[in-house]
Order: C-alpha cells, then sequence, then structure tokens
C-alpha cells in the first residue's frame, strides 16, 4: 500500500493534516532532547519527513522503512536503510535515539516494536514517537471522525490512492486505548514515559528515556 501512495505521500499530507504537522514534527525531534550530534533511528521514515527535521535539530539521522517505494521517493541527505523496524538490523543498546512518525497503527505487533526500541536504544536514551490520535472532547471526536472518515479519503482520491487514504484514518482504531498505550510504552523499559496531547488532542506523541 505504501508503495502505491509514495510519489504523493509528502503532499497529501501536508494537505490533509493543514501542514499541522510541519509543528508536531518539530515537537517530536524537540522531546528528544539529546545531545547534538547523537545518532537517530527514525523508524518507518516514509518519505524521509523526520529525517529531515532531525538534521535541522543538529542530530545525525539514519532512516528505516519497510517499502522501497518510500525511501525512493525520500528526500533526504540521511543514510536509508530498507528494514522491519519488528527486526532492526542494529545492535542491543547502540543507539541515542529513536522516532517514529505516524506508524505506531500499522505495526502488526506493536508490543514488539516497543521492545525492541528497548533493546537497540542505550540505557539514558530517549523515545519520541508521534501518531495521530482521537480527540477527548465528544464534539470534536465528531468533527474528527467525519473529516477523517469523508474528506481525507476525498482529498487522498484526487491527489493520490483513494484506498489507501481511506484505510489510514480507519487504522487509528487499531491503536491501544491511551491509558494501555502509555502502559505498553513503560513496560517495555522506558519507564517515565509520558504521552503528550498536540493540537487539541488530534496527534499525540508518546516521550519516554530508556531505564537505566
Ligand atoms: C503513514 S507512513 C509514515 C511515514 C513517515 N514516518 C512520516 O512521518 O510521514 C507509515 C510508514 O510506515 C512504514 N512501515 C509500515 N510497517 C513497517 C515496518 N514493520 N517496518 C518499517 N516500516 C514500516 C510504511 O512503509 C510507511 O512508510
Amino acid at each position: 500500500m505504501f508503495d502505491a501512495i509514495a510519489p504523493r505521500y509528502d503532499l497529501v499530507n501536508r494537505v490533509m493534516t493543514f501542514r499541522m504537522d510541519v509543528g508536531w514534527r518539530k515537537r517530536t525531534v524537540a522531546a528528544l532532547a539529546l545531545p547534538g550530534g547523537s545518532t537517530v533511528l527514525d523508524l518507518a521514515c516514509g518519505t524521509g519527513d523526520l529525517c529531515r527535521e532531525l538534521e535541522r535539530g543538529g542530530y545525525r539521522p539514519i532512516g528505516a522503512d519497510l517499502s522501497f517505494g518510500m525511501l525512493a521517493a525520500a528526500r533526504t541527505d540521511s543514510p536509508l536503510v530498507q528494514a522491519d523496524a519488528l527486526g532492526l538490523p542494529v545492535p542491543d543498546e547502540r543507539i541515542a535515539g529513536v522516532t517514529c512518525g505516524f506508524a505506531l497503527r500499522n505495526f502488526v505487533d506493536l508490543g514488539g516494536f516497543l521492545d525492541e526500541l528497548a533493546r537497540v536504544v542505550r540505557p539514558g536514551g530517549r523515545i519520541a514517537l508521534l501518531e495521530v490520535a482521537e480527540p477527548e472532547s465528544r464534539a470534536l471526536r465528531r468533527g474528527h471522525a467525519f473529516y477523517f472518515g469523508k474528506v481525507v479519503p476525498r482529498i487522498g482520491g484526487m491527489l493520490s490512492d483513494r484506498d489507501a487514504y481511506r484505510y489510514l484514518p480507519q487504522s487509528v482504531a487499531y491503536l491501544p486505548e491511551p491509558g494501555a498505550l502509555i502502559g505498553l510504552v513503560r513496560d517495555a523499559g522506558f519507564a517515565d514515559a509520558e504521552r503528550r496531547l498536540l493540537s487539541g488532542g488530534i496527534a499525540q506523541l508518546l516521550v519516554g528515556t530508556r531505564d537505566g
């Protein structure tokens, strides 16, 4: 699916989030709060937006994604590798930080993904995982469901692949409830993990430090 939408992924992303994703990515990189020059693995990097933001933040990003199509369409100077985020070709405790944007709901085994983060991130290292979310207020939730259920697939259909953009909003349902989600991150080995809500709760940032 991601191979199919890769050429226009950036454009549709920007349009459907009204460019709010730009600010969310900045918040994600700022939340790492690691020393300049640290190596940061951006998992499920897609076309490399977070890699570019990490470069601007003074980090040394390495992007990894399962889809060759997304990697081929990437616009970043960072090294890129085709890899499954659930089985990374990285030694234990080698990485200072990990980012991941809008991909948690795509992983077939979220627990396995978090265990993999705990394996590759060194003690004291940081993770910042950006994802869409459902707002808590009922009114906002209705508007959100209409926008992502009806409007986004139309925009996606006009600019790219309608079926893919119908699937993407639906896939939010694959995420565990917020309390369970942050519990999974803490249990994996990031005991101080916290969930930050962005833009009224339509996006969320999970931030944590690898236990020492
Ligand atoms: C919605 S896109 C997000 C791309 C990018 N992170 C961003 O912020 O725009 C989801 C990405 O997850 C990738 N992906 C899905 N499952 C994966 C896996 N198991 N390992 C690595 N990448 C995966 C897809 O190929 C796709 O590029």
